[in-house]
């Protein structure tokens, strides 16, 4: 490789170290993405012109359309995208990542030529970037509700598992034969494709956002194990640093889930159906109005608001935020409390927030503001069912005991918005709703919080 090309990679691995330092503040991050893909760019554009491929021009001219194309596309998807379709958007990209490790693997088969390593590489790649693609779009399916929930079958994790087993044994068996039949090499991919599919077909909707990361942390290392197989640095590093950021996000989602990578692939958390609102023992609850709830806010010094999935799904970001500017012209302070996993994907409520400009300064990490909420006059939690749950602390038999939830029962009076009774993505009844300092706000997040700030506006 010449020296040129060998600056160019590093400058493009630099990129992506620094993006994705970058992209670990709301602040930073689009400045983060941008450097990433830059460097993305100059990696590509290095292998096309500096690389001596040794191709005819015509080969040129199919990489040009096809960067052309796929990059039209993917910036019109990109574009168009909602927020709360984000995840989806990930899952596809996430395939198309695994696919090309596949189709690669496909292609450079027949040159293993006996070599164990080379072809150790080449089947990893298959069967990483097939599993990789079937189960990314299976995702993709189910997030946008074209794939339902199938049958059951009868002991899926055990057939599952041995299904994986029965892959490698013939991976294995591809590699100590010295095996370069190219049948053999589709049927590796059949089995990879099917066991994506497996997989990820058992697997609670809701689950689906640490399943994504899981299948983006596959595709970082189908790309990684590619970057081996042509001693690609800069494809070997990206993939790995992809590998390992999915890797981390998975651990770190399931940590604020108290829940183990095990519980969410093998379990069926959240599938069962509520039978939140008809609990007799907690009590009574305490019906409020925009009326009063907006008296209660106006005379605080001390207001945090809880945001949570059903903000999300009433796209009440902008409303909250202007709630949220109000109540600080007339001197209250303000502050987010965000949970880590509040909402169904990482980062969630701070995207949210940061598209109706919401000032990061305002957003506090559960950490930082658990202490704080003992001074609190009013929490407005919109939407939250889950993160703010106190049976975390006080359950033990309950399914999210020991999750790390926001202590929003310590402030003085709290007012909840959410439309019903009915449970979170738990599915479990909620005792701070019945909690003697707590009062319901029922109804839509979006048309509460406007009748909230009309309300504010005439006092
Ligand atoms: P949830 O516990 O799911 O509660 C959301 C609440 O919002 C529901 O109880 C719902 O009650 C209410 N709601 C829905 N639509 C609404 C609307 N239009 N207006 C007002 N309220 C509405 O949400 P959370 O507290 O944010 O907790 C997140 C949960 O998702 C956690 O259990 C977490 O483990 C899980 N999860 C998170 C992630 C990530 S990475 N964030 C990934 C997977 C799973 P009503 O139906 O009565 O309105």
């Amino acid at each position: 490789m010449s020296i040129s090309l060998s600056l160019i990679y590093l400058a493009a691995t630099i990129a992506f170290i620094i993006g994705l330092k970058k992209m670990g503040h709301p602040a930073t991050a689009k400045n983060g993405n941008l450097i990433a893909a830059a460097g993305m760019a100059l990696a590509i554009a290095g292998t096309i012109f500096i690389h001596d491929l040794q191709v005819p021009t015509s080969i040129y001219i199919l990489i040009g359309m096809a960067i052309l194309i796929g990059s039209a596309i993917g910036g019109w998807m990109a574009i168009k995208v909602k927020m709360t379709k984000m995840p989806e958007l990930v899952s596809l990209f996430n395939g198309f990542g695994g696919a090309s490790a596949a189709l690669i693997g496909l292609v450079e088969f027949s040159r293993g030529g006996g070599d164990k390593m080379i072809t150790t590489t080449i089947v990893s790649g298959i069967i990483i970037g097939a599993i990789t693609f079937s189960g990314s779009l299976i995702a993709w399916g189910k997030l946008n509700g074209s794939v339902k929930s199938v049958i059951k079958i009868p002991y899926h994790n055990t057939v599952n598992n041995l299904f994986l087993v029965g892959i490698i044994a013939f991976a294995f068996f591809i590699v100590t034969a010295g095996a370069s039949n190219e049948v053999l090499a589709f049927g590796l991919l059949a089995g990879g494709l099917i066991y994506g599919i497996l997989f990820v077909l058992p697997i609670g909707g809701a689950d689906m956002p640490v399943v994504i990361s899981l299948l983006n942390s596959l595709t970082g290392i189908a790309a990684a194990i590619t970057g081996i197989l042509y001693s690609n640095m800069v494809m070997l590093i990206g993939g790995i640093l992809v590998g390992s950021a999915g890797i981390i996000l998975t651990v770190a989602m399931c940590k604020g889930m108290n829940r183990t990578l095990g519980a969410v692939i093998f379990g069926t958390f959240g599938a069962t159906d509520s039978v939140a609102g008809t609990n007799k023992t907690l009590g009574t609850i305490k019906k409020t109005n925009p009326s009063d709830s907006a008296i209660m806010l106006n005379y605080a010094t001390n207001v945090i608001i809880v945001p949570g999935y059903g903000l999300a799904v009433a796209q009440a970001q902008h409303i909250i935020h202007e709630l949220e500017e109000l109540l600080t012209k007339k001197g209250v302070n303000v502050k987010y409390a965000i949970h880590p996993v509040a909402g169904r994907m990482p980062g969630h409520m701070n995207v949210l927030l940061a598209e109706s400009n919401v000032d990061y300064s305002l957003l506090l990490e559960m950490e930082d503001i658990n202490p704080q909420f003992k001074n609190t006059d009013v929490v407005l939690v919109v939407g939250a069912n889950d993160v703010v749950n106190p049976a975390a602390h006080n359950d033990p038999s309950s399914p999210i005991y020991g999750m790390p939830i926001l202590d929003v029962e310590n402030a003085k009076h709290i007012i909840v918005n959410k439309r019903t009774m009915k449970a979170g993505y738990a599915g479990i009844e909620n005792e701070l709703f019945y909690n003697d300092k707590t009062v319901m706000l029922f109804g839509d997040a979006k048309d509460a919080l406007t009748s909230l700030v009309s309300e504010l506006k005439n006092m």
